[in-house]
């Protein structure tokens, strides 16, 4: 798995990426883990031009995506399966050398598989990790894909805790923004982030959480393939409850407003946008409310940990990596969320209704829970402890 030390390269792989498609990947395996049970383990072949793969089982047949597991290997064990029953399998592999694992650095899904977990004793597959080397700690983000109706990942992505998430989906989900359609096929990731404990002084979004960094904004995405992170915008302050105006000016110096965001820009300290490049970044957001809805995050890519490192590795280049993502995350379509009851009455001007935000977190908790898998953990947090605020 390489696609984070690859970044260097980007400006070749972009140009040699386009031209050569990666095929679609084959279940060439699957069933019950090696152990009694496990798990159930998928394996296929290698996919020259690939360097890194996703898992996912679907809804039926011909349905979505509710789990997936990403990998760098040419197996992957699904922990939270259920014994005794089968589930719907499919892959598709990422072209290697893109400079993300965003939209357009895929290749098609292959064939859909139908596998049979073994039976066994329905004791849990504890997902513990190997023990970290350093102190870290674990989050649970949620992130809705931007510029695609397929999975999206975190480098350089904001990504929110879910009520922060779905406080944003909420809030904006009447907009036609320009990456879906409508909410209808928004999809939604739920992943399991080990964050690096650190103490980052100084901080100005973080209401004083010293394990965070200064949240940066980033919405820059210039050709959807690389995105990048900015000094936290203008419009991201007003979310968080915070004053703007030392911060952010229009093009005349002045301050800015809704009317003229485009050319509103804001300044970030030198040391505080080098800790946002090596830290995991964070604000709460209240959404011009008196409570705050939960928290918004930033995931400096250059920070990434790979899947074969430990969080706080110190690499070669004297860089270390801070952050690393849980290869299994849970999926969630608009759609299904609609059908269960997630409340459609869109705020408006980046507000958002508490009552309606927590209605729709009930509603996702449902979605989540009603999946034929072991209940969703992350790391020794018991989530559903979390919902209510
Ligand atoms: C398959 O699942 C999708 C939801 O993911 C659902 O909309 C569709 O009706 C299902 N199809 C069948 C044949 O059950
Ligand atoms: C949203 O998109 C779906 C599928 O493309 C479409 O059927 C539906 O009418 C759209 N809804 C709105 C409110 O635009
Ligand atoms: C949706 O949320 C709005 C705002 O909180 C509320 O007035 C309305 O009753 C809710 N609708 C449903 C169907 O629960």
């Amino acid at each position: 798995m390489a696609w984070a030390s690859v970044l260097f390269l980007a400006s070749f792989s972009l140009a040699a990426g386009r031209s050569s498609e990666v095929p679609a990947p084959f279940v060439s395996s699957c069933g019950p883990g090696v152990r009694a049970f496990d798990g159930l383990l998928v394996q296929w072949e290698a996919i020259a031009g690939s360097d890194y793969y996703e898992v996912q089982l679907l809804t039926n047949a011909t349905g979505e995506a509710f789990a997936i597991v990403s990998t760098g290997h040419t197996s992957a064990l699904v922990q939270d399966v259920l014994p005794d029953r089968s589930y719907w399998v499919r892959l598709r592999a990422h072209r290697a050398m893109s400079p993300s694992l965003g939209p357009g650095t895929w290749g098609p899904f292959g064939q859909v598989m139908q596998c049979s977990v073994g039976r066994g004793p329905a004791s849990a597959a504890e997902q513990l990790p190997k023990p970290a080397q350093e102190k870290t700690f674990w989050l649970e983000v949620l992130r809705e894909s931007e510029y695609t109706i397929d999975v999206d990942y975190l480098g350089n992505h904001n990504s929110g805790s879910v009520l922060g998430d779905i406080a944003i989906a909420t809030s904006t989900g009447s907009m036609q923004p320009s990456f879906f359609e409508n909410f209808t096929m928004a999809t939604l990731s739920m992943f399991c982030v080990e964050v690096l404990e650190v103490k980052v002084p100084n901080t100005m979004s973080t209401g004083g959480d010293e394990r965070f960094a200064d949240y940066l904004s980033c919405n820059y995405n210039p050709d959807h393939q690389a995105p990048q992170c900015e000094c936290d915008n203008w419009i991201d302050r007003k979310i968080a409850n915070q004053d703007p105006d030392p911060y952010c000016h229009d093009a005349y110096g002045k301050p800015c407003s809704y009317d003229f965001l485009s050319k509103c820009t804001c300044s970030c300290s030198d040391q505080s946008r080098q800790m946002s490049a090596k830290y995991t970044g964070m604000m709460p957001v209240f959404f011009s409310g008196p409570s705050q809805l939960g928290n918004w995050y930033s995931h400096p890519v250059e920070a990434e940990c790979t899947e074969d490192e430990a969080v706080g590795s110190h690499r070669k280049d004297g860089s270390q990596c801070t952050w690393k993502r849980r290869p299994d995350a849970r999926i969630f379509k608009g759609f299904e969320l609609i059908e269960a009851g997630w409340n459609l009455t869109f705020g408006h001007d980046f507000k958002a209704d508490s009552a309606q935000v927590l209605q729709n977190v009930q509603t996702f908790r449902k979605v989540e829970a009603s999946r034929p898998l072991r209940p969703w953990k992350c790391g020794t947090q018991d989530t559903k402890a979390l919902v209510i605020v």
